[in-house]
């Protein structure tokens, strides 16, 4: 098997792949972060591997394909360069922070031989996985309803305690994608899981916020008010999905729940990756109960990496995916459709959220009347780091569902003091 050669754009997330990528029989042949102290850090793995700061000198390099991870908002423009050399894409979520983008990634991939992945590796959980194997099994009969949870609180208080300094990497500086991040825009990990399972496609959007702004006195308060964004898709096949972006309920979990004519499946909420099968009792399949209480079993070659890896084992399947679709030369279904779909739900999920929750149809940007509605569509609750005109430096919708919230002076001057802190070094022992 032949070795594939890979760079890795962004090496907070991306420095997690390292084991991953040489596991699976990647050479990881270049790196680039602008901050030069994630490449030392990867460097302590990789020895002198050709590190870079700038993209485009890092995509100078020969190889196959590259994985980005930089800002979570900014993925675009760097997977349409890689597309039109033809570099193979593995994306981390999102793939496009605006509508425009979203056409333009569609475009770019489709005039390209080269293929276009998204990183998305919640439904290669291995409860996600098992909801998929009995569903597509047809024992549960027609999809109707299907939850999606990913919630995912954050102490709004900072204290000098181990893993401070980690927190603080996660947005470390004001204008950081993480404190400008509506509820509904990172969708794709509540979403992914149902779409890939069910094959379920949203075509209309509407959200709700749940508005509850940090405590006055916190001091890693966010710009956005909202907490949480319930968010509704009814999809293609009249089915009806609940979603949530990166919700804050309290207590950490991700659930997720198919509701079918026959019966339904979900992963049990604090259960440690059980899963629960129901049935109506007139519609059991044989050799099943009613009610099915189980840890679904891991038979695979590579169990013991799977097991190591981050996610339940999803990121481990995201690699092993993207290098298998490479080597056969096949299209995973991760593409440019299904993850612009995603961003359009995150996307118009935010309109409707402002818009007292109206309905927003999903386009599919395979028509171009579709991509011709949306091609102009810059609007954006994030700042971007570099390159792009002035229209698009900074937000021009609101964050929030109370359109004028801020955080106050004190708060932003409380979270600053840390950052102050962070950037002279006094947490890197923690
Ligand atoms: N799938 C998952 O489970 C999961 C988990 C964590 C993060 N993510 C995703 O991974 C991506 C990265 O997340 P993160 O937490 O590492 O984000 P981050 O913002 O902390 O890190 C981004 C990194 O990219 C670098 N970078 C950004 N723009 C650059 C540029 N123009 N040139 C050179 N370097 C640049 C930054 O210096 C930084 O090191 C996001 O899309 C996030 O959503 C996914």
């Amino acid at each position: 098997m032949s070795n594939i050669r890979i760079g890795i754009f962004g090496l907070n997330r991306g420095g997690h792949y390292i084991d991953i990528i040489l596991a699976n029989n990647g050479d990881i042949v270049a790196i680039c972060d602008k901050d030069e102290r994630k490449i030392k850090n990867a460097q302590k793995k990789l020895g002198d591997v050709p590190s870079f700061t700038d993209f485009d000198k890092f995509l100078e390099t020969p190889m196959d394909c590259v994985f980005l991870a930089n800002y979570f908002h900014e993925h675009t423009k760097y997977a349409i360069k890689c597309l039109e050399k033809g570099i193979h894409v593995l994306s981390e979520c999102t793939s496009n922070s605006t509508m425009a983008e979203g056409v333009a990634l569609c475009r770019a991939a489709e005039k390209s031989k080269a293929m276009y992945m998204l990183a998305e590796n919640y439904p290669y959980m291995l409860f996600n996985q098992e909801m998929k194997r009995v569903f597509d099994g047809g024992t549960l009969g027609k999809l109707m309803f299907a939850e999606g949870e990913y919630n995912h609180p954050g102490n709004p208080y900072l204290s000098e305690k181990p893993g401070l300094k980690y927190l603080i990497s996660l947005r470390e500086f004001d204008g950081h994608w993480r404190n400008y991040l509506p509820a509904t825009y990172y969708v794709t990990h509540s979403l992914a899981p149902l779409m890939h399972s069910t094959g379920a496609t949203p075509k209309r959007v509407t959200a709700m916020p749940i508005f509850i702004p940090a405590p006055e006195d916190s001091d890693a308060t966010k710009r956005v008010g909202d907490k949480t964004a319930v968010i509704m898709t009814q999809n293609d096949d009249g089915s009806v999905f609940r979603v949530t972006g990166c919700a804050a309920f309290g207590a950490h979990d991700n659930s997720y729940r198919l509701c079918c004519t026959k019966g339904q499946i979900e992963n049990v909420r604090g259960g440690d990756g059980k899963v629960m099968l129901r049935y109506n009792d007139w519609e059991k399949p044989e050799g099943k109960n009613e009610v099915n209480y189980y840890l679904p079993e891991l038979n695979d070659k590579d169990k013991e990496l799977i097991e190591k890896a981050g996610h339940g084992g999803g990121d481990f399947f995201v690699i092993r995916e993207f290098f298998r679709c490479i080597r056969e030369g096949v299209q995973h279904p991760f593409d440019v459709y299904f993850a612009t779909t995603m961003a359009s739900v995150a996307i118009l999920g935010h309109r409707s959220l402002l818009a007292g929750g109206a309905p927003y149809d999903i386009p599919d940007f395979r028509l171009e009347s579709d991509k011709k509605k949306w091609e102009n569509d810059n609007s954006t609750p994030f700042y971007y780091s570099d390159d792009y005109s002035d229209e698009l430096s900074a937000p021009n919708i609101p964050l929030s569902s109370r359109a004028d919230y801020k955080p106050s002076k004190k708060q932003l001057d409380n979270f600053a003091k840390w950052l102050e802190r962070y950037d002279n070094g006094e947490f890197d022992n923690l």
